[in-house]
């Protein structure tokens, strides 16, 4: 899998890819952050076909249509809240790696994500980096070729991703 850091709105990535990776939380009813934005720029179809879900637990992840945002799919996942999960380092993992799998199973071809976990959920952004990093070079994909790690709008969260990319 080729995998790129884009300093990207990830709303605004378009059909470059075929799902965008939402950071909810375990209702998956809306909030603020890139999940406000997912359903600001989906539409309120989205938050229909989320309450069919029946919400979604930390580190699993699950897809919905994409309505009025470009993309084939959205995939909807819940990180770790860093300061209650009991395991911020697993949970985090288990996101991109259900995340990835879920959109191999779809037969997608690419994937983006926002930084899961570094805003509201208080996750500090190297680690979390970091263990993207990992979860990225564990995984053995079956369709997906290219991943977008869409980092917005904060530029020193970018500086960090392209640092740990880099290599
Ligand atoms: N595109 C890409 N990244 C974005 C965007 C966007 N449009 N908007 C925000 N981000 C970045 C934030 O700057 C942060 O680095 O996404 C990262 C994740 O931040 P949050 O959206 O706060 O997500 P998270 O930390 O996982 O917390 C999830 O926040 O919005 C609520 O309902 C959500 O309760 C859940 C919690």
């Amino acid at each position: 899998m080729n995998i790129k850091v884009v300093y990207q709105d990830i709303t605004k990535i378009g059909r470059t890819a075929d799902a965008i990776v939402n950071a909810a939380n375990e209702t998956l009813l809306g909030g603020g952050g890139v999940d406000g934005a997912i359903h600001r720029a989906a539409g309120p179809l989205l938050l229909e076909e989320c309450r069919t879900l029946n919400g979604c637990r930390p580190g699993e992840a699950k897809a919905t249509k994409a309505y009025n945002l470009d993309n084939k799919y959205i995939i909807h996942t819940v990180g770790p809240r860093y300061y209650s999960d009991p395991n911020p380092p697993v949970t985090l993992y288990n996101c991109y790696i259900n995340c990835l799998k879920l959109a191999d199973e779809l037969g997608l071809g690419s994937i983006a994500f926002p930084s899961i976990s570094t805003g509201a959920f208080g996750y500090p952004i190297k680690d979390a980096a970091l263990i993207c990093y990992k979860a990225m070079h564990d995984y053995e994909p079956k369709t997906l070729k290219q991943v977008y790690l869409c980092i917005y709008p904060d530029k020193n969260n970018l500086d960090i991703f392209e640092e740990i990319f880099k290599n």
